[in-house]
């Protein structure tokens, strides 16, 4: 299977991308993995004709927006975030009116429709930089709650609103859980990706997005790590710790996200073949690109 990728791949001058929730065995059949910003500034640069992103559909969509004039296939188009439905223009639209001073932050777990409602959008690796650079005083965060109320508590001069969206996989990790796994593994260090509800996110000693988790992970000296995020990262740490004698450990109610899980070598090798699965510019692209620029640009300063 992995010689008939490979040889698809030049045929079809194809890239493959893949972030880390995906199947281990679909991220070694890629080019490129990482996380959603790595993934989205990445898409940028690409000058291939074909980009295919092994993810859920706003990052699809996003690679879109940024490059909009290459083929951008997804090996399995019904692979969505569900977070990234989690909020109404109706909600947006009545902060809007009443807030004076306000710029309406997006997550990329967005669709590209909720993103053209925005004024800027945002990664789990640069919230907290992005949101401290705008010039505005009131912020209204969509749609993850849990990630903004860590933004509002990393950035306390500005006034964020929530709204109650959360991702499904991240928001049921149970405190107890945790807990639990802790007095099991006293030395070991505890991660936990800011979509985690607010309790679990008190219990960790460091916060980030998956690659920032990663990172930490190959760094430290520590020889335990209780990972609060899904499973999926599993196959890059240990890639990375190799020989390092390093023990990751997940709660014991794995957390495995269902439709990034669905993106198999299988379906992989379909859509190279077929060159099915294709991702349409979304209507209103220029608006819903604008936020994702802006983005890249408050993120690099
Ligand atoms: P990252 O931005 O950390 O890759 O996370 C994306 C995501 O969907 C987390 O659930
Ligand atoms: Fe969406 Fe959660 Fe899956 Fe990330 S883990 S893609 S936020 S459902």
């Amino acid at each position: 299977m992995a010689r008939r990728i490979e040889k698809l791949k030049r045929e079809r001058d194809a890239v493959v991308l893949a972030h880390y929730y995906v199947p281990a065995e679909t991220q070694a059949l890629a080019d490129y993995v990482g996380d959603s910003f790595y993934l989205a500034r990445l898409a940028k640069t690409l000058e291939c004709e074909t980009i295919v992103i092994c993810g859920v559909s706003f990052m699809a969509e996003s690679v879109k927006l940024l490059n909009p004039s290459r083929r951008v296939l997804m090996p399995d188009p019904s692979a969505d975030c569900p977070m990234a439905h989690m909020v109404s223009r109706e909600d947006v639209d009545v902060v809007r009116e009443k807030t004076d001073d306000l710029a309406v932050v997006a997550y990329v777990n967005t669709t590209a429709e909720i993103k053209s409602w925005s004024d800027v959008c945002v990664t789990s690796s640069n919230a907290v930089k992005v949101v401290r650079e705008l010039p505005e005083r009131n912020i209204l965060f969509i749609p993850d709650a849990n990630l903004g109320r860590y933004v509002a508590e990393q950035v306390p001069e500005k006034n964020v609103i929530l709204n109650p969206g959360h991702c499904p996989i991240h928001d049921r990790i149970a405190l107890a859980e945790v807990r639990l796994l802790k007095a099991e593994h006293p030395a070991a260090e505890v991660l936990a990706h800011p979509e985690c509800g607010r309790e679990v996110l008190a219990e960790a000693d460091f916060i980030g997005s998956t690659k920032q988790i990663i990172d930490r992970i190959v760094e430290s000296d520590a020889k335990e790590f209780i990972v609060l995020t899904v499973v999926g990262v599993a196959a890059e740490i240990e890639r990375l710790t190799e020989g390092q004698g390093k023990r990751v450990i997940f709660p014991k109610t794995t957390p495995v996200c269902p439709d990034m899980d669905s993106i198999t070598p299988e379906k992989l090798l379909s859509c190279l073949e077929n060159l099915s699965g294709e991702v349409a510019l979304p209507a209103n692209s220029e608006q819903a690109n604008a936020p994702l620029e802006r983005m890249l640009e408050l993120a690099a300063r």
